[in-house]
Order: C-alpha cells, then sequence, then structure tokens
C-alpha cells in the first residue's frame, strides 16, 4: 500500500473523510499525538487500527467526538461529575471512561463495559469527525510499543506502507496523549497523566486521585485499571534510566553512570532540562526545553532523534511530578521501563 502524507486543507480533509466512511484508517493531527483513526461502529475497520500498529488486542480505544450530541449513543449514561468536566475542559486533552452500549464494538473496547471518549481540541481533527459525520475510534498512530508520534513525519516512520494516507498538520501541541480519567468508583481516578492536569481536574473535581499504576510498575498479579498500563511503552531502542533525587546528586549521578557507559565505548545521553546542559560540561546532553510543559512537549521527538543518532544509553533526569511533571514521569518511567537509580 502507498502512504500519502498531505497538509490539511479542504481537499485532503474530504479525502481522508472518504477513506474513514469506506473503512480505512486514516492517521491525523490533535493538540496531544497525531491519532490512527476508523469509523468507530465499524468493528472491521476498527480491525485494521490494531493491525497497523501491531497492537495487543486487549488495549482498548478512545472514540473521538465533535459534538457532545454524539455522546448519547455511545454510553449509557453521562454523571454529572463526568457533565462538570466535559463542560471544563472540552474540547481538550481529557479523556473520560463510561459504561458503554451497544453502539460501540467489543474490539474498540476491548471487551470492556467501559468506553474512553474525548472531544479533540483541534481544528483539523474536528473538521475531520464532522465531515465523516461519525465518532472515530483513534489510538495514537504509532506502532505498538514506540514513542508516540508528535509530527507527521513520525507516523510515516512507523506507518509507511500500513496506511493509505496521513494528515500533516504540523507538530500536536503537548506532545503527550490525553489525561484518561476513570469515573466509575466513588473516588474520580486519573489513570494517565496528560495535558489536563491533576491540579486542574481538582479545581472542578476536589477529590481526583492519580492510580499508583501513574508512577510504579503495575504488582505482579495486579488488574491494570487502564490495559495500556501494563504494556511496555514509549520505549526508544536505547536503554533508558531515570536518575531521580536532589538536583546536585542528580548531577553527579548521571554524569558518574555516563563516565562508566563511555568507557565501555557505549554511546550514553544525558536528557535534561535547558538551565541543567551546562553542568555536564563535554558530556552530550539533549536538552528537551525550559519547563515541565515544554519539556514534555519534546519528549517523543527526543526519543526518536537519540536512536536515530544512535544513542546507546539515555540517562534522564528526573523531574518534579507535579502539573505537567506528572505526565513527563509518568512516560519518562516506562520508556525506561522503571529503571530509576535514587541519586
Ligand atoms: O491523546 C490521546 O489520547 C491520543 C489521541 C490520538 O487522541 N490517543 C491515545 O490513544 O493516546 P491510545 O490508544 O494510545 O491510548 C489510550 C489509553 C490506553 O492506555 C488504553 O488502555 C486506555 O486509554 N483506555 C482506552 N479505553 C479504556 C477503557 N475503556 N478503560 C480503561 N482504559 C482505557
Ligand atoms: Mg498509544
Amino acid at each position: 500500500m502507498r502512504t500519502e502524507v498531505m497538509p490539511v486543507n479542504a481537499a485532503s480533509l474530504a479525502w481522508a473523510a472518504s477513506f474513514l466512511c469506506a473503512g480505512e484508517v486514516v492517521a491525523f493531527p490533535t493538540e496531544t499525538v497525531y491519532g490512527l483513526g476508523a469509523d468507530a461502529a465499524n468493528a472491521d475497520a476498527v480491525a485494521k487500527i490494531f493491525a497497523a500498529k501491531d497492537r495487543p488486542a486487549d488495549n482498548p480505544l478512545i472514540v473521538h467526538i465533535a459534538e457532545l450530541e454524539a455522546l448519547g449513543k455511545l454510553v449509557t449514561r453521562v454523571s454529572s461529575r463526568a457533565r462538570a468536566l466535559m463542560e471544563a475542559f472540552w474540547p481538550g486533552p481529557l479523556t473520560l471512561l463510561f459504561e458503554r452500549t451497544q453502539a460501540v464494538p467489543d474490539i474498540v473496547s476491548a471487551g470492556l463495559s467501559t468506553v474512553a471518549v474525548r472531544m479533540p481540541d483541534h481544528q483539523a481533527a474536528l473538521a475531520l469527525i464532522r465531515e465523516t459525520g461519525r465518532p472515530i475510534a483513534a489510538p495514537s498512530a504509532n506502532r505498538s510499543g514506540r514513542p508516540s508520534p508528535t509530527l507527521a513525519r513520525h507516523v510515516l516512520a512507523d506507518m509507511q506502507g500500513r496506511i493509505p494516507l496521513i494528515l500533516d498538520g504540523g507538530p500536536a501541541g503537548y506532545g503527550v496523549e490525553s489525561t484518561v480519567l476513570d469515573l466509575a468508583g466513588d473516588i474520580p481516578t486519573v489513570l494517565r497523566p496528560g495535558g489536563v492536569t491533576v491540579e486542574m481536574l481538582r479545581q472542578v473535581l476536589p477529590g481526583v486521585r492519580v492510580d499508583e499504576a501513574v508512577l510504579s510498575p503495575l504488582r505482579d498479579g495486579a488488574a491494570a485499571k487502564s490495559p495500556g498500563m501494563k504494556h511496555r511503552h514509549y520505549a526508544p531502542k536505547a536503554q533508558v534510566t531515570v536518575v531521580r533525587g536532589d538536583m546536585d546528586a542528580v548531577q553527579v549521578k548521571a554524569s558518574g553512570l555516563y563516565d562508566t557507559l563511555a568507557a565501555e565505548g557505549e554511546k550514553p545521553v544525558v536528557l535534561c532540562a535547558a538551565a541543567r546542559a551546562a553542568a555536564y560540561e563535554d558530556r552530550d546532553t539533549y536538552v528537551l526545553g525550559e519547563a515541565a510543559a515544554d519539556m514534555t512537549a519534546h519528549l517523543f521527538d527526543a526519543l526518536r532523534a537519540l536512536d536515530e543518532q544512535g544513542a546507546t544509553h539515555i540517562i534522564a533526569e528526573a523531574v518534579e511530578a507535579e502539573g505537567m511533571g506528572l505526565a513527563l514521569m509518568n512516560r519518562l518511567l516506562r520508556a525506561a521501563d522503571f529503571d530509576v537509580v535514587d541519586a
């Protein structure tokens, strides 16, 4: 199959919509990361998403809508808590879990009784959904286990020959996937942190908590509330180690690790904030950005770029796990497969 990459415009949106309506999959930009979309009501089309990504069948997809009215067909009930969150944060990078109706095929929800829904805050994504006139199931448009794509060329690198069309809308703004919030229990629980931060959620629902699997590996035998949490994720080819602790101690520890690896003939790189790079002197560093939001936006591109440069080890400085820093640490720890060194 030939994979076309087209800039977003009226003609490419119409073409993408015609593919989706014909049961094909198409990659498109959102404000978080690029998505790989299919008609959510068409089980055969959704199966093509799983095939293109090599995605495990037990990992459910997010359904994307452009109007609130579309929710009614997908979910059995919208609680007052969900309504308050939707009012505050939709369109935006917040995915909510609802009990699903028969209109949602089993394959979308990987057999769970719930369905994840979000309304993206991105003109091209909204226009595409409206043009198809139907909800669009879309995971991130990477091959399973690879960093999520934040640029059209990341999608092409993973999907060339596997899908007919990629809409290029430039860099995805947030650079990490949406916040996933579970409202089923008494206490609303963040299963995956993202652009709508825990602090923002607590302004609407003060009781929101963060699932322990966000910053720790699942204990053996524990059930993943969000199946995506149990799969290795965001993994570059290089081995990632996160160094955590007092910032001066982190620099000493990370430098020591670096020097040992370099002496063994490896190609280590320190991943850090702009203000931290100088302390590493002539060691190779890769600057993610200045503040947490900026650093988060560049993480996935950095992981792919460092692979291309042939880095064998990425030594990443930990950041404060608050605000956007929580999403950054969640993705870093998964990229590292929880290889954390305390300085
Ligand atoms: O920002 C995003 O959310 C992007 C863009 C394209 O919208 N999409 C995305 O999809 O990141 P994906 O499939 O890569 O991640 C969806 C996450 C997975 O961790 C999955 O396990 C979880 O949401 N999820 C989906 N449906 C669920 C459900 N019914 N219950 C629990 N977790 C669910
Ligand atoms: Mg994904």
